[in-house]
């Protein structure tokens, strides 16, 4: 954007050049019409037309959303597997549920049994794969939970029915609400003696989730997560949401995906659990992520097997970014590796200097490279 003449901007703003001229001689600058302007003074003009920094008119092939909106057709899209986020109040059950799910002793494992980060697995019933987003119960976990709920096809709001509906239980609800996820209750730990199922069906009742049992569409399901009980029927209501969702997806396109999770290794780099949402993507594919970018390495899927290949709904492990990107950042694979490097570069750029202008709402990149 540095170096953009008068008659550029003119044109960018739909103003006549002479306006732009006759403004900037009222600020003491003396330009004519293809002089190449600093940034210093394009913020000038800009800040006098009022420009937001959030206005956006044109395609930017570096705003990744752009790849999310295209339609795809219909004979090329196939039926993909649900993607299933288990939320709810720290201690509820929900890595249990998960750990009964697929039969492991994951949350035993866990520092102090409290989930650190989002998991991601794949369990099949029945040869249906079922995708499952296991979600940190803390409080400081909510932006991450908030990003959790966007890639989710069905939410599980597991209740410990010897605790009731609690602060978490009610986030959780907003979350699925806000992104228009259905829900299914999964009333936990009936086993317990001090279990009351009707108190968690009152509870919600007060937060819009009435049960099929009283009237209302909301699916409840009793469970005891450490005892396998109910868990058949849990599967069987969420193939059921799902079937009626009819998810689909194009896997012959390049991928498009969300990062669940991020860490840096020592020895491996940034290692990233990521979603595809659409395509299929591969080892050596250029992609950007966030606002980093590289070349998918290696793959490894929930079971800690290398993989080729990763189609819609698949959690994957992958290595070869150039950086650790953030829990929620989306991806897009590229062409070659020049598109991918050269998108992946501005987005660093845009996010480089988006931090550095946090209070300063107005900068001069993304506004008129956005216009
Ligand atoms: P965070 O990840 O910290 O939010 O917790 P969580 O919701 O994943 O809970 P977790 O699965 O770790 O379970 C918390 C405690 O409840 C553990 O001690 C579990 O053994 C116990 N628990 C979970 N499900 C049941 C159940 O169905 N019955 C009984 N009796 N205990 C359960
Ligand atoms: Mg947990």
């Amino acid at each position: 954007t540095d170096g953009m003449n008068i008659q550029e901007v003119a044109k960018k703003l739909h103003r006549e050049p002479a306006e732009i001229i006759k403004k900037l001689f009222m600020m003491g600058v003396v330009a004519t019409q293809n002089q190449p302007l600093d940034s210093e003074t394009l913020e000038l003009i800009a800040a006098d037309y009022g420009i937001k920094a959030e206005e956006k008119v044109q395609v930017d092939i570096s705003d990744l959303s752009v790849y999310f909106e295209e339609e795809d057709n219909e004979e090329a899209m196939v039926t993909r597997p649900p993607v299933v986020t288990i939320m709810g109040h720290v201690d509820h059950g929900k890595t249990t549920l998960l750990d009964s799910l697929r039969n492991t002793k994951v949350s035993l494992s866990e520092a102090g049994g409290i989930t650190q980060h989002i998991g991601a697995y794949q369990i099949k019933i029945n040869d249906q794969p079922i995708t499952f987003l296991d979600t940190p119960g803390h409080a400081a976990f909510t932006v991450m939970r908030a990003r959790g709920a966007d890639v989710t096809d069905i939410t599980i709001i597991v209740v410990a029915a010897d605790d009731g509906v609690m602060p978490q239980t009610i986030e959780a609800i907003n979350h699925a609400k806000a992104a228009d996820v259905p829900i299914i209750v999964a009333v936990n730990k009936i086993d317990k003696p001090t279990a009351n199922p009707d108190r968690v069906m009152q509870e919600l009742s007060e937060h819009g989730l009435i049960s099929e049992a009283w009237g209302g569409d909301t699916i409840f399901v009793n469970i005891s997560a450490k005892f396998g009980q109910g868990i058949d029927e849990l599967l069987e209501m969420i193939l059921l949401v799902s079937e009626v969702q009819e998810l689909k997806a194009n896997p012959d396109r390049m991928a498009i995906g969300s990062v669940i999770e991020a860490r840096l290794d020592k020895t491996k780099g940034p290692i990233s659990t990521i979603l595809v949402q659409q395509g299929t993507l591969k080892i050596g594919d250029p992609i950007v992520v966030g606002s980093t970018f590289g070349r998918v390495r290696a793959m490894i899927n929930d079971q800690g097997r290398r993989v080729k290949t990763a189609g819609p709904s698949m959690p994957v492990e992958i290595t070869g970014l150039n950086e650790a990107p953030q829990a929620g950042d989306r991806f897009v694979v590229f062409e070659d590796e020049k598109t991918a490097r050269s998108v992946g570069e501005e987005r660093m750029k845009r996010a480089q200097q988006e931090s550095r202008s946090k209070q300063n709402r107005v900068t001069i990149d993304n506004l008129f490279s956005s216009l």
